[in-house]
């Protein structure tokens, strides 16, 4: 099939790739000429595992380019991937959504066949029908569900395996109102093996918030029944380990430590919040899941306080600045928290990540200007009175951590075996 893809950042531009993988030709669409220039020469413009061997293995198959018309004009299908940001207040941003759909709209007045549109940003309940689908009729002069297709399709994407989450899904979710779209949907998603589960189109824009508002509840319950283990002297893991046998519950997603964060669980709860709250609602327990993960990544300090109590004029190291490990994307990371509080007790900050300074540096200057960043983890423990771990880094798993004051936020194994002292935030 022929797919456009509007919008080629992360989500936009893995999905297309796994397009192309499964045999399709796809045209991206993107108003970042360096981007475009990038995709052209089969440089994927961000970093994710096997992503730059794909467009290297494909190259032809697909191309990037400025100009809606063209990328609509040559495909039967569009996918509209950009971004949906937070506003100041948690509430969505949809701008950039509005202007995908204008755009589509004009070209999709002077196309003559049956043009599907398929929603993949992540929007609020209603969105595709109240928003989307206006914009496009008004533009076009045409139909939804009649002169043309509109699906909503949302994306469960983990950065870095994004591309395997693409091709191996636990599900794929297809909110759809004429049975034509469907038709291309299914066709499109036919070589995956997974339950597709087709539903109405409001429903799957739920589907989406729902799963992620739940893992972010189970990860701060985690950390919650995690901060009760600590003071009880408790092993959290292991009770989890215990709690996640039973099928219901299951073991994935419970790593106890500092929190969430990511471009994706912050922005969608909060969303969820304010939509909630917007129609006469009170989500108690959304609210204290965001609570919980605010407070959490201070339960570091407090236990580096307890073994350094004055924190004033002293060096601490923090191995770890990325939301997570193998990806660059400091987004709500909680090393900002942590280094910010570090930086207001008075401490010297020595830094070290692998792929996340430069980012750390750019995002946040506030914080990110005033740090010292080392070449590596060795000689942050080298040089540091007292180390934070914060990101579970592989790497870091290798250091020599023996003789070192070591407050670890994500269990990094080798720590706890050869540290003077070490303690964990939920363990
Ligand atoms: C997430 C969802 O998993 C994905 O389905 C959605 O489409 C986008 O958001 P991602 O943001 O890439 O993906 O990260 P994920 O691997 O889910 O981790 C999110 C955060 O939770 C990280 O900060 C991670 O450190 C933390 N986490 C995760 C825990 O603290 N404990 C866990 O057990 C799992």
């Amino acid at each position: 099939m022929k797919v456009s893809v509007i919008g080629s950042g992360y989500v936009g531009l893995v999905t297309g790739m796994g397009f192309v993988k499964l045999g399709n030709e796809v045209i991206f669409v993107d108003v970042d000429e360096r981007k475009i220039k990038m995709i052209n020469n089969a440089q994927p413009p961000i970093y994710e595992e096997g992503l730059e061997e794909l467009m290297r293995e494909f190259k032809g198959k697909y191309r990037a380019t400025k100009d809606y018309r063209n990328a609509i004009l040559n495909s039967e299908v569009t996918f509209i991937a950009v971004g949906t940001p937070s506003r100041e207040d948690g509430s969505i941003d949809l701008t950039y959504v509005e202007q995908a759909s204008r755009e589509i709209g004009k070209v999709l007045r002077e196309k003559k066949d049956y043009h599907v549109v398929v929603v993949k940003s992540t929007v609020l309940p209603g969105t595709t029908e109240n928003v989307v689908k206006p914009i496009i009729e008004e533009e076009s002069g045409k139909k939804a569900f009649k002169d043309f297709g509109l699906a909503m399709n949302p994306e469960f994407l983990r950065e870095g395996v994004a591309l395997n989450d693409f091709l191996n899904p636990d599900r794929i979710v297809i909110g759809v109102r004429d049975e034509r779209t469907k038709k291309v949907l299914e066709e499109l998603y036919k070589p995956i093996d997974a339950p597709k589960l087709f539903t109405d189109i409001k429903t799957a824009e739920m589907i989406k918030y729902a799963s992620n508002a739940f893992l972010a509840t189970k990860i701060s319950f985690a950390n919650e029944i995690g901060n009760i283990c600590k003071k009880l002297g408790i092993d959290s893991w292991k009770v989890f380990e215990g709690v996640g046998l039973d099928h219901r519950i299951s073991p994935h997603f419970f790593r106890t430590g500092i929190g969430w964060g990511g471009s994706c669980f912050p922005k969608d709860v909060k969303a969820l919040i304010r939509k909630a709250e917007e129609i006469g609602e009170d989500p108690i327990i959304l609210k204290a899941v965001v609570e919980v993960n605010e407070k959490q990544p201070l339960k570091l300090i407090e236990l580096l306080k307890k073994h350094v109590p004055e924190l004033r004029d002293k060096r601490i190291g923090v191995l770890g600045l990325a939301f997570k490990p193998n990806t660059d994307d400091v987004r709500e990371t909680r090393a900002y928290i942590i280094v910010k509080k570090l930086l207001e007790e008075g401490a010297k900050v020595l830094a070290y990540d692998p792929k996340a300074m430069e980012n750390f540096r750019r995002f946040y200057p506030d914080v990110g200007e005033q740090i010292e960043y080392a070449s590596s983890g060795k000689e942050v423990l080298g040089r540091s009175d007292a180390v934070l771990i914060v990101t579970e880094w592989p790497e870091f798993e290798e250091l020599d951590y023996s003789g070192k004051i070591v407050i670890d936020g994500r269990r990094v194994r080798k720590a706890e075996e050869t540290a003077e002292i070490y303690e964990g935030v939920c363990w």
